[in-house]
């Protein structure tokens, strides 16, 4: 059984390691929070697609903790080595299990490529095993690639501006330098590939492979989530290859909703609020944005992060008495205090005085940073960070 200290290892906003009783600590975080709530009549047996990081993972405990629904999980993990440690949703994951167990909470998480033909199969197996239906799907992956199982052709998502080089403000915040940088606009195929990978065509997939498994339940819902932002990031963001995925992806919503009707199901996509993810780490001049957010956000006492979002999404919006609330495209927003006025107006204000210089006193890029380690498990209180990590068992 290998053994070793596990510090973090950044390059370029990526963490290559994972602390495992870091990764549990934070899971556990967010079950308590999601236990001290009032409890939500919603879910009962849930399926959640992307359920080990970020807005997946606080689905899942969402509906578990604050709703007591079974869930059956779907993510793609790296397993530890004898040399390195998983993934943070291999981590997230095993305490998720753990803890649902030990409340009495059916769990069961499947590790696999959520793309594919044979883990829906497997899924859908599992429901018929287990729940006989299952009357929410979350549908939360944000994935670089995907393999479509129709053609054996891998797709590349790409984030770039679409018909114009973007130049922009960026940060490395472990070295808390502000640069510029410029991405060339989209090259051939990369709408329809970053369309392939992050668009509706598998959340429909799914959809359309449980209804005619029989496993969907009368009155089911199903969520997917996409983003909108502020215009310093629109160029890369919703006018750019991904924001053409997000278009596709709100479009299959509204299909999937009228194909729900017949069993009194629905459909949303909700436009969630920009918050650290490893997806959104990667994303090059949202990190900026995000630490000039949290900033306002945090002084005017309404900065929420994943759990208390997705609290809201089932508290305020997908489990109301009568319709859920949506904006005019039948979207729901939880992005509202995000994108209120008042906010976005003192972005824009910051977003043109940041620098290497004023970094530390026009963003939260401490809080950034604290969030973005403790996705894998890092600078977490309370954890012995000297004792060594049983990797392989
Ligand atoms: N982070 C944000 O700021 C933000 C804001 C609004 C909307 N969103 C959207 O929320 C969704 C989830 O993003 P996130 O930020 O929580 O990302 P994340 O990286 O934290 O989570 C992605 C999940 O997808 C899983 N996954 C990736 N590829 C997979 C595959 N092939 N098979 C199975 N599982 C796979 C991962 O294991 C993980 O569980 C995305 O659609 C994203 O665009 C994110």
């Amino acid at each position: 059984m290998a053994s070793i200290q596990v510090k973090p290892m950044i390059i370029n906003n990526v963490c290559l390691t994972t602390h495992p009783d870091g990764c549990a600590a934070m899971v556990n975080e967010q079950i308590d929070w999601s236990k001290a709530q009032k409890k939500i009549d919603g879910p009962k047996n849930a399926l959640i697609i992307g359920c080990s990081t970020g807005y997946g993972l606080s689905s899942r405990i969402a509906a578990a903790f604050s709703s007591g629904a079974g869930t059956i999980g779907v993510s793609f993990e790296k397993l530890p080595t004898a040399k390195k440690t998983g993934s943070p949703g291999f981590y997230n994951n095993a305490e998720f299990d753990k803890k649902s167990q030990e409340a009495g909470i059916y769990s069961k998480t499947l590790n696999g490529d959520a793309y594919s033909n044979d883990i829906k199969e497997e899924v859908i197996s599992l429901i018929k095993e287990k729940f006989e239906k299952v009357d929410l799907i979350v549908y939360s992956l944000a994935s670089p690639v995907r393999m479509d199982p129709a053609t054996g052709i891998l797709h590349k998502s790409t984030l770039k501006p679409i018909g114009e080089t973007f130049a922009a403000k960026s940060v490395d915040f472990m070295k808390e330098i502000v640069k510029e940088f410029t991405i060339e606009p989209a090259g051939e195929g990369d709408v329809e590939n970053t369309v392939k990978v992050m668009g509706g065509e598998d959340w429909e997939i799914w959809i359309n492979m449980l209804s005619e498994a029989g496993v969907l339940a009368e009155g089911v819902k199903t969520v997917a989530y996409s983003y909108i932002g502020p215009e310093v990031t629109a160029t890369v963001y919703r006018k750019g290859t991904i924001g053409k995925a997000k278009e596709n992806l709100e479009a299959t919503g509204l299909k999937l909703d009228e194909k729900l009707k017949p069993i009194g199901g629905r459909a949303f996509v909700s436009v969630n609020k920009a918050l650290v993810t490893r997806a959104s780490a990667y994303i090059p001049v949202v990190s900026l944005y995000i630490s000039i957010l949290f900033k306002i956000m945090k002084a005017k006492g309404n900065h929420e992060g994943c759990m208390e979002q997705i609290y809201r999404l089932y508290d305020e919006r997908l489990y109301v008495e009568g319709e859920t609330p949506v904006d005019s495209e039948g979207r729901i927003r939880i992005d509202d205090l995000e994108m209120r006025e008042d906010i976005q107006a003192e972005v824009s204000v910051l977003w043109d005085k940041v620098s290497t210089e004023t970094l530390s006193e026009v963003t939260d890029i401490i809080g950034y940073r604290k969030d973005f380690l403790q996705l894998h498990g890092f600078d977490v209180e309370g954890i012995d960070y000297g004792k060594d990590v049983v990797l392989e068992d």
